[in-house]
């Protein structure tokens, strides 16, 4: 018994390093294998005056145009128990220049809608100071199996803006909460401070503020939000691109993490220590959290400073310890990130979705060759992506993590 499952656990170890290069792997129709080797050594690596942190790049004997020919990038064997045996990725919608796929992606399973928003800081949008970005929002129902078999399906689905009352300003992040969504508006000027915004998912789409001070003190710029699955509370990320962007006053409040308890109305600080905290989403089963910092992107870029995915354990008592460095990311940045019910870890980058196993492997990615903000999983098999101008839309086998729910113990 016993050596008889070693011996088949040892073919089947070596049978996996062997497959995921030699050719012998079922690779889906829209997927295509990445070997790490192949660009371990290039002939001549170009200085930084030429290649930087936001360049996209192509490994030896592949272009721009073959990488975006099959999407889904497989960097380990993990990655197609992700993807199944049939991922699609469908081009939904495309602008010429209005960055109207930006973040803020939420689910409202009720209706089976997408919800996403406009870019709040971007010139080609004109919000900002001036004007606030927009919520829109898409039916995922009407999105049939012929529509998602195609590679470009765009204008088949109807995008409807979403007039929220009060508007929600500059909004950047959401998430579900209690059936309803809430938004974290980045503000607008010295007049309009950044909040958080509840809003029903239903029209008439009215909202209610639950936060929009510490003590008085007007926030930098709200950017993105995940539930604690664990407590329930709000925790929160607030960089200054506002500031960055134009848009808001220079920094009042160190860039940090904080956590607020809408039950006792306590707001507090959980993390601190980040150029730009970013992302936010906690594992499925609550004990960790993962935070990224963009610190990368300033006013200008410095590629010296933090591109990173940090993980902290989370304790009972909603307090974080334990910051890791768990993933490096590019190119680009790692923006918005979320996870799925197996706790591995995706974040919206400079070429697409990357995929991260719990121990911080890249193990994968939806390719769509340009920043990708945010994405959102909707349940199982399904998933929305944002590339400011261009609306996707991907089917594969994981499912996502739903906001503030709990799974496993
Ligand atoms: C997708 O189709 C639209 C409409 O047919 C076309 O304008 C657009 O250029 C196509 N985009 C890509 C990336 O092929
Ligand atoms: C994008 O969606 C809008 C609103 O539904 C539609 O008017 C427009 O034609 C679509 N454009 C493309 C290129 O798909
Ligand atoms: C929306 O309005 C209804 C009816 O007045 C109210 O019960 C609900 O709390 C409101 N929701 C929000 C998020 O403001």
């Amino acid at each position: 018994m016993y050596s008889l499952f070693l011996v088949s656990w040892l073919g089947l170890a070596v049978g996996a390093v062997a497959t995921l290069h030699d050719g012998s792997l079922n690779i889906p129709p829209q997927a295509q294998v990445i070997d790490q080797r192949s660009f371990n050594t290039l002939n001549s690596v170009p200085p930084p005056s030429q290649v930087d942190g936001f360049s996209p790049f192509s490994p030896p004997g592949t272009s721009q145009e073959s990488l975006k020919a099959r999407p889904f990038h497989i960097y380990d064997e993990e990655f197609l128990d992700i993807i199944g045996p049939n991922p699609t990725l469908t081009l939904l919608n495309h602008t010429q220049s209005d960055p109207i796929f930006h973040e803020a992606t939420v689910w409202y399973p009720a209706k089976d809608e997408m919800f996403f928003v406009q870019n709040a800081g971007a010139p080609a949008a004109g919000t900002g100071l001036e004007k606030s970005a927009i919520i829109q929002k898409i039916s995922l129902s009407a999105i049939t199996p012929s529509i998602a078999n195609q590679r470009n399906a765009s204008g088949s689905v109807k995008i409807e803006i979403v007039d929220s009352n009060p508007v929600v300003i500059n909004p950047n992040g959401a998430t579900n909460y209690k059936g309803q969504l809430l938004f974290m508006g980045e503000g607008q000027g010295e007049a309009i401070a950044p909040a958080m915004y509840l809003m029903n998912p239903e029209p008439p789409y009215n909202t209610t503020v639950i936060l929009d001070n510490f003590f008085g003190r007007q926030f930098n710029s709200l950017n993105d939000v995940s539930i604690n699955p664990r407590n329930g509370e709000i925790y929160f990320t607030d960089p200054t691109y506002g500031y960055t962007q134009d848009f808001r006053p220079p920094p009042a409040l160190p860039k940090q993490v904080w956590r607020f308890d809408e039950a006792t109305g306590v707001v507090r600080v959980a993390a601190d220590g980040f150029q730009m905290p970013n992302g936010i989403a906690f594992s499925p089963n609550g004990k960790h959290v993962y935070i990224t910092d963009t610190g990368i992107a300033q006013i200008d870029l410095d590629f010296s400073l933090p591109s990173t995915i940090y993980r902290y354990d989370v304790n009972e008592d909603g307090t974080l310890e334990n910051r890791k460095a768990f993933a490096y990311v590019t190119p680009g940045l790692p923006d918005g990130i979320h996870v799925d019910t197996k706790g591995n870890v995706y974040a919206g980058c400079g070429d697409g979705v990357q995929v991260f196993n719990p121990s911080g492997k890249l193990i994968g990615k939806i390719y769509v060759g340009s920043v990708s903000a945010n994405f959102q999983f909707a349940g199982e098999g399904r998933m929305v992506v944002l590339a400011e101008t261009e609306l996707y839309y991907a089917t594969l086998a994981a499912e996502g993590a739903f906001p503030g729910k709990l799974y496993g113990d």
